[in-house]
């Protein structure tokens, strides 16, 4: 049986990393592939649980290295649990958010540098990496504008906390990443509707996974 396909969606918080995933998973089905739609940190009881700790805005004293562990032992779980052997019977795996978010968000954000992240996320992913990551990108205006929304609609987690100086150390990274491993990412403007960002992902994923 042919193995399945692995696409993580990646950006800073505000740039629709979630309906976007979900609206290729429906595409990819409606062409007949099975899918399974994750999100990270999270996707087994016990990246949940971490999920909630890293989460929860009342634990205002967590360090930054306390942080990376939890998020790399979500990640080593839900790798080995539900990514490895989905792929292996031949389901594509869509995660909203992977290893290069500890990459912009620990090793940019935090500064815990980059050698450290390589290593921890290689240890927690154990090889299985991403065919394509898609990289969303909206320009800081508009996504200031979608977050504001969004926090309208929604209580802030812990990190929805962080300055603008960690947010865009955080995009530093990201664009550092895409152009670091071309082949693997691939960067879309999110301006337009839903839709049609969605139609520019399938389009991608056609060109490059099937
Ligand atoms: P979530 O509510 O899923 O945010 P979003 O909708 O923006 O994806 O919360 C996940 C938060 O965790 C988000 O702020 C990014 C952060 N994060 C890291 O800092 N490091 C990581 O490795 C991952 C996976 C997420």
């Amino acid at each position: 049986m042919q193995r399945g396909r692995f696409v993580t969606f990646e950006g800073v918080d505000g740039t629709g990393k979630t309906t976007q995933s979900r609206l290729l998973g429906q595409n990819l089905e409606a062409e007949g592939i099975k899918v399974l739609i994750l999100r990270e940190p999270g996707g087994t009881a016990i990246s949940e649980k971490i999920r909630d700790i890293l989460l929860d805005a009342s634990q205002n004293n967590m360090t930054a290295e306390t942080e990376v562990l939890l998020f790399e032992a979500a990640r080593a779980q839900i790798v080995r649990e539900v990514i490895r052997p989905a792929l292996d019977r031949g389901t594509w795996v869509i995660c909203d958010r992977f290893m290069d978010s500890t990459v912009a968000y620990q090793g940019y954000g935090r500064g815990l540098g980059l050698e450290l992240i390589d290593q921890l996320n290689d240890f927690a992913v154990g090889g299985t990496k991403p065919d394509l990551t898609v990289l969303l990108q909206l320009p800081p205006e508009s996504r200031a504008e979608r977050l504001e929304r969004r926090h309208e609609l929604e209580a802030a987690d812990r990190l929805d906390g962080e300055s603008e100086d960690f947010r865009s150390e955080v995009d530093r990274g990201f664009r550092a990443l895409a152009a670091r491993e071309p082949e693997r990412f691939s960067c879309i403007e999110t301006q337009g509707t839903k839709e049609e960002t969605a139609g520019l992902v399938l389009e991608l994923v056609r060109r490059v996974l099937l």
